[in-house]
């Protein structure tokens, strides 16, 4: 199988959809966090994958930041990267390094709503309709070739923390599953 490695920097409840999966087509050896403290530390802990954990803050720039990442991501393997919930634009090191071997996931319909909190966004916005983006990661802020959607109704008597609960719901599914999909055809190319 080859070898991925999560990018996540919160709660990690992708990360645990993911690691979650029956047959996932990769072996996740390696959990990148950013933020010291972060839920998705102890997860990783309780699926034994082992964890780097970074202070982007400790480094002079975000090139030397991302050179230790990718020290760390060259010794163990890695091919692919997944982002679940890492709150940080990746630079050119990264990107160069994985050239289309960078997937994100994103609360919206993008290119609607990129950016942060894309839920509450969505919400105050009024739409009836926003969903989930899995997509390559570019330069940009949750821009790059789009891969999957999947659309979530807003309901009239809808709250934001219900509408959260619903798009992670639909998150942790396609996620997976796309990650399955573009690994499998990867293979057979
Ligand atoms: C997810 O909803 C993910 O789509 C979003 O952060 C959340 C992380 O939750 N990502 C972005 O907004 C990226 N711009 P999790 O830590 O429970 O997986």
């Amino acid at each position: 199988k080859v070898k991925a490695a999560v990018f996540a920097s919160g709660n990690g409840s992708n990360f645990e959809a993911i690691m979650k999966h029956e047959k996932l087509a990769c072996d996740v050896v390696l959990l990148v966090c950013d933020k010291p403290g972060a839920s998705v530390i102890e997860k990783a802990s309780s699926y034994s994958v082992q964890t780097f954990v970074l202070n982007p803050e400790d480094f002079e720039s975000k090139g030397k930041y991302e050179e230790e990442i990718l020290i760390k991501l060259e010794q163990e393997g890695v091919e692919w990267i997944f982002l679940a919930g890492y709150m940080r634009i990746a630079g050119e090191t990264l990107l160069h390094a994985y050239e289309r071997k960078i997937m994100n996931i994103h609360p919206s319909l993008l290119p609607a709503f990129p950016g942060k909190d894309a839920i509450g966004q969505a919400f105050r916005a009024g739409v009836a309709v926003t969903g989930v983006t899995v997509h390559f990661i570019d330069e940009g802020v949750d821009t790059g070739p789009i891969i999957a959607q999947e659309q979530v109704e807003i309901f009239p008597e809808d709250t934001e923390e219900l509408l959260k609960i619903r798009i992670q719901k639909v998150e942790h599914v396609l996620y997976p599953t796309v990650i399955n999909s573009i690994l499998l055809s990867d293979k057979m190319e």
